[in-house]
């Protein structure tokens, strides 16, 4: 996992303790006459020690399975197989400490890439990098890298997080390149920092040139190549990192590109290689209309989701996203459908086709997305953001998500069938019915099975869950949050424990952050319950076993009167 995952987790994990309640007794109380001691007899499966709550949540493990749509294209560290291609570096510039800050004093424009050499993207950059800095030689610019596990404090000193981080130098001012990772985007992209932003087209050879070499281009057919249109264009092509953009005023060049030397200048056409090839601009010619239009038309109309065009998908302006879920044998049906809505609304919703039997990258994202079906689903998103998903039904599912109209779907197990144990099982179906319900004070826990402190906690929970059993106004529920979600329920790291007050269940949860004992857990209740409740001291004796203590204790409310006087 990429460590600047890890340290982005940690990040949340700090602000979430730092608002968090804390429920360790710090003022004293009249509760605190209570004899809780019952509560803490040892049961069979022996009580875990009190946790300190600070030292695990720092555990990486509490963050390694918070899935998230967007990590797809982070991580990479665990493509074993990948090969290493023979890559010549020799147009690449090696950078120490040493010599980092000359370098950058010297070149106006440099790119660095801050990288480790075990990084798997990385390793994919390498060739592209080294690429780039061959065709871009003999341009005002430079290439360099650092190896950031060798110069720790160079990339300390530019906020270095995770590889590659690539920053673009100009006048010694750093940006992150934000651009693709191919030889062709890295051209493409610094061409434009580094020059006019347009190019001129005069002669056939280069039309035919352009036309060979490149995936994507804008051709504007002007009156002239200087001034005011001229300029439109360059301003809309320094808004566009990924296509490149070229002006002529000659009818045969403009025949070249497909569009109609009769045509009324300017005009304007963007080229792809791809299935939908031609799209013909007739807005207003200005910088924003034309950067709108290249926007909205230089996706493909369905992007194949690869961990390659991941970017293209998370850093698009349209967040809306319509996923179709289907293996690579179902496609060849579904596909043509898909494409025609594709086109119906472009611009407005980003089309993407998830191989689901594609083990590498379409099964996980099939798995975020909770989809297990084999028959090809399409379901909507709405971007990693605020993350919600909605089932395709129905004909205008289209407009409706367009248009937010939609109730969500969530990724959910099977709503049990029975569910009377002393901790109720929530799924992400059944999360509005019982944590959500107006007349109970809930306390959830939110694990995952694999996870060592939910492990550990399980034994407490059980047991503050038997000592609550008779106690009708209190639910103790879990939810397991690898397989299940809801938008009121969101882990912070495994386990998570939320508290739900009745009555008020429009507000967000309490956070529970209290040491992990029985008694611990019942205070936090008894102080944060909307309904008051009394726990009643079994009658059996102290020294029994917890079991026989619990049995007894829904019974025998009436026989004992405990020192529970709240
Ligand atoms: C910077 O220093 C390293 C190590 O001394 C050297 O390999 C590299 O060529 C130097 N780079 C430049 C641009 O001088
Ligand atoms: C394109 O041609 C015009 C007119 O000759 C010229 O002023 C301009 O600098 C040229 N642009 C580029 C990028 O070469
Ligand atoms: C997922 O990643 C996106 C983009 O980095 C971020 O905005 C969002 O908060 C993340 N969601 C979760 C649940 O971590
Ligand atoms: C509901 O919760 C909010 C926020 O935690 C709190 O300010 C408010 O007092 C609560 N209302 C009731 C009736 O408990
Ligand atoms: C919840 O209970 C704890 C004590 O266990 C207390 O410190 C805290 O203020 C309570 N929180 C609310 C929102 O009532």
């Amino acid at each position: 996992m990429a460590s600047r995952l890890v340290l982005a987790f940690a990040l949340s994990a700090l602000l979430f303790f730092s608002h968090s309640v804390l429920c360790k007794d710090s003022h004293p109380t009249d509760d605190d006459d209570e004899d809780l001691s019952f509560l803490e007899e040892p049961t069979d499966h022996g009580d875990a020690a009190p946790h300190n709550p600070d030292s695990d949540h720092y555990d990486e493990d509490n963050f390694d399975d918070l899935g998230n749509y967007s990590d797809f294209d982070e991580g990479g560290d665990h493509e074993d197989s990948y090969k290493q291609p023979e890559v010549d570096e020799k147009d690449v510039v090696v950078l120490k400490a040493a010599n980092f800050s000359d370098a950058v004093e010297k070149n106006r424009f440099m790119m660095v890439e801050f990288y480790a050499p075990w990084c798997g993207h990385c390793q994919a950059l390498n060739p592209e990098y080294a690429a780039a800095a061959t065709e871009l030689k003999g341009e005002d610019v430079v290439l360099a890298k650092v190896d950031a596990t060798e110069e720790n404090e160079l990339s300390q000193e530019y906020g270095v997080e995770g590889f590659p981080t690539i920053f673009f130098f100009i006048d010694g001012v750093h940006k992150p390149y934000t651009g693709h990772r191919t030889k062709e985007g890295i051209v493409t992209w610094i061409k434009k920092k580094i020059g006019p932003g347009i190019q001129n087209v005069t002669t056939l050879e280069d039309a035919e040139r352009i036309l060979t070499a490149e995936s994507k281009v804008v051709l504007g057919y002007l009156n002239s190549l200087v001034g005011p249109e001229s300029d439109e264009l360059a301003a809309a092509s320094r808004l566009e990192d990924e296509v490149t953009f070229y002006q002529t005023v000659d009818p045969k060049v403009a025949k070249l590109f497909h569009l109609d030397a009769e045509v009324k200048r300017p005009a304007l056409v963007l080229l792809k290689k791809e299935a939908e090839k031609l799209s013909y601009f007739d807005g207003k010619f200005d910088k924003s209309a034309i950067a709108e239009f290249v926007f909205a038309n230089k996706l493909p109309l369905v992007i194949t989701f690869t961990r390659e065009n991941a970017p293209q998908i998370f850093e698009s302006t349209i967040k809306k996203q319509l996923l179709l879920f289907a293996t690579s044998k179902d496609s060849e049906k579904v596909f043509p459908e898909f494409q025609k809505a594709a086109q119906l609304f472009k611009g407005k919703l980003i089309f993407v086709y998830v191989e689901t039997d594609n083990e590498d990258i379409g099964k996980p994202v099939s798995d975020y997305f909770g989809v297990t079906s084999e028959a090809p689903t399409v379901l909507g998103y709405t971007g990693n953001d605020d993350g919600r998903k909605f089932v395709l039904d129905g004909e205008t599912f289209g407009e409706d998500f367009i248009e937010d109209k939609l109730k969500p779907f969530y990724k959910s197990d099977p709503i049990p069938e029975t569910n009377d144990g002393d901790v109720k099982i929530v799924v992400g179906n059944n999360f509005d019915d019982i944590v959500l319900d107006e007349s109970k004070d809930v306390l959830l826990e939110i694990y995952a099975p694999w996870c060592g402190h939910c492990q550990s906690l399980e034994p407490t929970y059980n047991k503050l869950a038997k000592h609550l059993r008779g106690i009708d106004s209190i639910v103790i529920a879990k939810m397991d949050g690898t397989t299940n979600e809801h938008p009121r329920g969101k882990a912070d790291g495994f386990p998570t424990l939320l508290f739900f007050p009745a009555g008020n269940k429009s507000f967000d949860p309490i956070p529970v952050d209290c040491d992990r004992t029985v008694v611990a857990f019942y205070k936090f209740l008894k102080k944060n319950a909307s309904i008051p409740f009394k726990l009643q001291k079994p009658a059996s004796t102290p020294k029994s076993e917890g079991s026989a203590a619990t049995e007894s204790q829904g019974s025998s409310s009436s026989s004992d009167d405990s020192k529970d006087e709240l």
